[in-house]
């Protein structure tokens, strides 16, 4: 893992967390995660442009008790390689609903049920510019 780690940090029912930032300008993908801890990921969110067999889609997950569980697609994919995104996510009481810059949402479930969350990493080809929890 090369990414950054932010811990101790709260992200809790009710908030809303918002990230910019910029891939870098040959990003194959990147990644945002939140978690309890280290060793798991209560939300991955996985803008791929071209990773994994995927072209231009955003991949989301949980990676739970050592393994990573169902994968999720929905919603656009307003990346681009260099430029800058912004990626807006709202922790309600049943789901992070994830908001990308071309207006489509991502609805993806709380699976582990917390209703506060103290892990995030960014991992991958990117450099985030700003992170604001509200
Ligand atoms: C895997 C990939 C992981 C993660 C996971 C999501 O293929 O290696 O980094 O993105 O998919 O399901």
């Amino acid at each position: 893992f090369k990414g950054m780690i932010i811990k101790n940090m709260s992200f809790k029912v009710g908030q809303t967390l918002t990230i910019v930032g910029v891939p870098k300008s040959e990003a194959t993908n990147f990644a945002v995660n939140i978690g309890p801890d280290e060793q798991e990921i209560a939300i991955h969110i996985n803008p791929r442009f071209n990773a994994h067999g995927d072209e231009n889609a955003v991949v989301c997950n949980s990676y739970q008790g050592g393994n990573w569980c169902e994968e999720h697609r929905e919603g656009g994919f307003p990346f681009h390689q260099g430029e800058e995104f912004k990626i807006v996510i709202e922790f309600t009481p049943t789901e992070f609903q994830v908001n990308l810059s071309d207006g489509s949402i991502i609805h993806f479930p709380n699976r582990m049920g917390a209703e506060k969350y103290s892990f995030i990493s960014f991992d991958g080809e990117v450099r985030i510019t700003s992170f604001d929890i509200n």
